[in-house]
């Protein structure tokens, strides 16, 4: 397949419809010229016939004298060649001015008919050199002749001129207009050529470049503005990308560390087995810490790249609340922490029920982690007409008001000082977020330091 750039697919299109339009145009102009020029030489025709009936009232007898004076009159500038014929009723001719025996029209008798019932015949023919032949046949007074007189066309100059004039102006115009089209879409073209240049020179390392978006508010402006904001996408998205995998590394490899660390320790000298079954404990500690964070990194890699399946169904979400409060009840007593919990029965929602177990799981996760012993925890399921609402509301260490924007962050951990006996990896509120954010619901975080934070979920009933 042939592959044209836009300037030569405009200027085409440019050339053909205006040479389409100037081909039409000459068509209808030299049509009209022509007709209007063989009306002429018609009514010349009939003038020369009209006269020749008129004289044949006024004197019979000199008819064919008259006829022949007539046909060698040439003052038409149109015509080199005349003869008349004098018709009878049945066609024969009666006279001929001209010898020449092709100088006759051979009549039909319905042509017949119709000429003696008044109606005047024209018809062009070639003569023997090839010349056109117009010809007019109409009936005399008394109905019983017919005069027939024939013009043999000079060669029509004017309607050659003027179709050269045509044909040479159209040439003109054609080759101006592909001259012209051409200019016109480099011109056009030319901010797509700059913005191609310009974006050439945006590499993935300097992604913060931007295209110059002139003032002129027209397609080019546009599509500036769109591939600009495009660009700022990528580039936050990049830049997430990075951040992610540099802080993915990072709560790696501390685990990791210490893990080696732990072990090499343990293989410097004999230990006893009560020694050993110290180090593993902790080593398995830190695997479990280990295998969360690759865990909620795979379910954070596969929402991102929307290949999480989830299956949303009409659920309960008081069913979902009452396992995971015999869990919170098991994990809270053994800190001392008091739990209340409220709840409707009915509280149905469109929601994949292991992501919503999850997320419960994580958010009870923190209460119970950031809430010292002897605390409180409460848990409400409300709902109304649109809403199913669930507060958790925990008396814990709370979160500073500078802190609290970033605590949905991936790796956030927030008062990292106070929590640093607590294990994670700053993944379980991201999570949250997403399978929230997936459900069409919000949740929003009220928190005071050291007087504990209430995080309060709302889902779209169903
Ligand atoms: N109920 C809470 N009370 C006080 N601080 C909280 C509470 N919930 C979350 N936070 C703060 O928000 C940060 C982010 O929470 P998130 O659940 O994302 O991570 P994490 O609990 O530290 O680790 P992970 O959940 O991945 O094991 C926590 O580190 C903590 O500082
Ligand atoms: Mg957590």
């Amino acid at each position: 397949m042939i592959s044209w750039t836009i300037r030569t697919k405009l200027t085409f299109w440019y050339t053909c419809i205006l040479g389409g339009t100037l081909f039409l145009f000459g068509i209808l102009t030299y049509v009209t010229f022509s007709y209007v020029n063989s009306k002429s030489i018609d009514i010349g025709l009939k003038e020369e016939a009209d006269g020749i009936v008129h004289y044949a009232q006024l004197s019979k007898n000199n008819l064919e004298e008259y006829a022949i004076r007539i046909s060698k009159e040439s003052g038409e500038e149109w015509a080199h060649e005349k003869y008349v014929a004098i018709l009878d009723h049945t066609g024969n001719v009666q006279f001929l001015s001209s010898s020449t025996a092709d100088n006759y029209l051979h009549l039909s008798s319905h042509q017949i008919k119709d000429i003696l019932s008044g109606k005047p015949y024209y018809k062009t023919v070639k003569n023997a050199k090839g010349h056109p032949l117009r010809i007019i046949t109409m009936a005399m007074d008394d109905g019983k002749q017919m005069i027939q007189i024939g013009f043999v066309f000079k060669k029509d100059k004017t309607s050659r001129t003027f179709l050269m004039l045509l044909m040479s102006l159209g040439g003109f115009a054609i080759v101006g207009s592909l001259l012209g089209g051409r200019l016109m879409a480099k011109k056009a073209l030319k901010p797509v050529e700059h913005m191609i240049q310009e974006l050439r020179n945006i590499q993935t390392e300097h992604l913060n470049e931007r295209l110059t978006v002139h003032p002129a508010k027209d397609e080019m402006n546009n599509l500036a503005t769109v591939i600009n904001s495009m660009l700022s996408r990528l580039e936050d998205s990049f830049s997430q990308v990075r951040q992610f995998t540099a802080d993915a590394s990072h709560e790696l490899r501390t685990p990791i560390t210490i893990m080696k660390t732990g072990i090499e320790v343990a293989l410097r000298k004999g230990r006893t087995a009560l020694n050993y079954q110290r180090i593993l404990a902790n080593t398995l500690e830190d695997l479990e810490r280990l295998s969360k964070i690759v865990e909620n990194l795979f379910i954070l890699a596969k929402a991102d790249a929307k290949r999480y399946e989830m299956h949303r169904e009409r659920m309960n979400l008081s069913n979902v609340i009452t396992d995971i409060a015999d869990q919170l009840m098991l994990i809270a007593e053994a800190k001392h922490i008091s739990v209340s919990i409220e709840k409707t029965e009915d509280a149905f929602i469109a929601g994949d029920e292991l992501l919503m177990r999850m997320l419960f799981l994580n958010l009870i996760d923190n209460a119970i982690k950031y809430t010292p012993q002897k605390g409180s925890i409460s848990l409400t399921l409300s709902k109304n007409a649109d809403f199913v609402r669930v507060a958790l509301k925990d008396s814990g260490i709370g979160i500073s008001r500078e802190e609290l924007p970033y605590i949905f962050d991936r790796f956030y951990r927030a008062n990292k000082a106070r929590s640093a006996d607590t294990s994670g990896g700053g993944l379980g509120l991201s999570i949250c977020q997403w399978i929230i954010k997936s459900h069409h619901g919000n949740i929003i975080v009220k928190s005071k330091l050291h007087k504990g934070s209430t995080f309060t979920i709302t889902l779209p009933a169903c």
